[in-house]
């Protein structure tokens, strides 16, 4: 099939420099809108028809080989050939070569310029559908692990420094409600995907009678975009998309720094199963967090992809230019990197094997019940909090230097620093004791982490 002849070819027929050519095509990246493409040519034909600008025989024949194509290109039988300029040339040009009668006829009513962007949001639409299913996924694993270690301990840190005893469920937790608020925002954004381009033409509408809704309808979009000249030229939506995406790296990566930290002999709080993490060429004791590690690494280029879309756009005057023909390869990247990661990680962590007794080891360590302490000497004793505060923090350097705890530390000892001091504080101190009185909604008391659970388990199966 010759190529020589581009789509464009109207004005003159003098051939772009060979490194012209390659610099302007887009066809390597683009060449995954097949489907969409096909898609969305099929779509257009019909309201074609629909409206009279086709006959319905010319129609019938249009849609009947553009569906060819597609199992063609779907079974292999059909090479899509990279030469071409893009994935919409080339397809136009199998129709042509197909029907030379009537494949000159499907591009009626439309240009590249609405029909580009219209792939891309199809494109986008499932794009989105498949990272919400992976989200999913992965908000149940965190669910189930959550409801696997419910008796676990684990100190609460506050600039990493060992703050409060919490449940490691309650910590686990915490990630669910991050990418509850990722698939929350993908189906917001959702409906801004889902406003149809297609019937903008070049920039300024088409004098055909076309029927957009009827096309927008058969597309499955929400909405027909109301200006032609900002639909071809509106890439929020990629922004959009890319920006959701950098916010669950931001979220992904944070998790992956804490487990890396964790399966440190430091912290030893967790082990990662043999097979997601990988051994060290020279040091047989390494077990090193590849995984976790190149998600937090991976963070960076979708990032990078945001920056670059943001960059791209931001100087261009209206409507359509080159330019925005580098929107495909940031968002394409953004979420395959989501993806990717997505699909790595709920397995990772579903074999994740956590330690509860370092964890409790280091909750008991670290003083993390002196908070307890000053509450105890002001709701129990009536003590204003700031000299219970002070009190406690002379304890605490106290036991520090005598190798003592505060549950070590003798009633005797505690009645130099206060006589309000009594028997009872030990159960105000109690590490158990400390994390369960903490029944505010969303705190750290098993009753209330169970509960968070239950929340967790309905509203999964309510996702939409
Ligand atoms: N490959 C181009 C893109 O993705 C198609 C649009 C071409 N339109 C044009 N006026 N040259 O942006």
């Amino acid at each position: 099939m010759k190529n020589s002849n581009k789509l464009w070819q109207g004005l003159s027929d003098a051939k772009l420099d060979p490194a012209a050519d390659k610099f302007n095509a887009s066809i390597k990246i683009d060449k995954k809108l097949w489907s969409e493409d096909i898609t969305a040519s099929i779509a257009h034909v019909m309201m074609l028809e629909k409206t009279n600008i086709l006959d319905t025989k010319d129609a019938q024949c249009i849609v009947g080989e553009l569906e060819k194509i597609y199992t063609d290109l779907e079974k292999g039988n059909l090479i899509i050939d990279e030469s071409f300029e893009d994935i919409h040339s080339f397809i136009e040009a199998v129709l042509s070569k197909r029907l030379p009668d009537q494949g000159a006829m499907l591009h009626t009513g439309r240009s590249r310029n609405d029909q580009t962007i219209t792939d891309l949001r199809l494109y986008t639409k499932k794009a989105i559908k498949n990272i919400q299913t992976k989200i999913k996924h992965l908000a149940c694993t965190i669910v189930t692990k959550a409801e696997e270690c419910i008796e676990y301990i684990m100190p609460g840190y506050t600039h990493l420094q060992r703050a409060q005893p919490i449940l490691f469920s309650h910590h686990l937790l915490a990630y669910y409600e991050m990418l509850m608020r990722d698939y929350e925002r993908l189906n917001d954004l959702l409906k801004r995907v889902l406003v149809l381009p297609l019937g903008s033409a070049a920039l300024a509408g088409t004098s055909y009678p076309i029927d957009r809704d009827y096309t927008a309808s058969i597309l499955g979009f929400l909405q027909i975009s109301n200006n032609s000249i900002d639909a071809v030229s509106d890439r929020d939506f990629v922004i959009e998309t890319i920006s959701a995406c950098a916010i669950i790296m931001t979220h992904l990566s944070r998790f992956s720094e804490e487990l890396i930290v964790w399966a440190s002999l430091e912290f030893n709080f967790i082990k990662f199963s043999n097979a997601f993490s990988t051994g060290s060429s020279i040091m047989p004791q390494k077990k090193n967090p590849d995984i976790a590690e190149l998600t937090r690494g991976k963070t960076g280029r979708v990032y990078g992809d945001l920056m670059a879309i943001l960059t791209i756009m931001k100087g261009l005057p209206l409507a359509y230019n080159k330019d925005m023909q580098e929107d495909k390869e940031v968002l394409f990247d953004s979420i395959d990197t989501v993806v990717d990661c997505l699909t790595v990680f709920a397995p990772m962590l579903e074999t994740v094997k956590p330690n509860s007794e370092a964890m409790l080891k280091a909750a008991n360590d670290g003083f993390i019940n002196a908070t307890d302490c000053a509450d105890y000497l002001t709701s129990k004793k009536g003590l204003p909090f700031r000299m219970a505060y002070s009190i406690v923090g002379q304890i605490v350097k106290y036991c520090i230097e005598n190798k003592l705890t505060l549950e070590t530390l003798s009633l005797e000892k505690y009645r130099t620093f206060s006589l309000l001091f009594d028997e009872s504080v030990y159960k105000s101190i109690d590490m158990n004791n400390c994390l369960n009185m903490r029944t505010s909604f969303g705190g750290t008391a098993k009753t209330e982490v169970i509960k968070q659970i239950s929340r967790a388990k309905k509203e999964i199966e309510l996702l939409k």
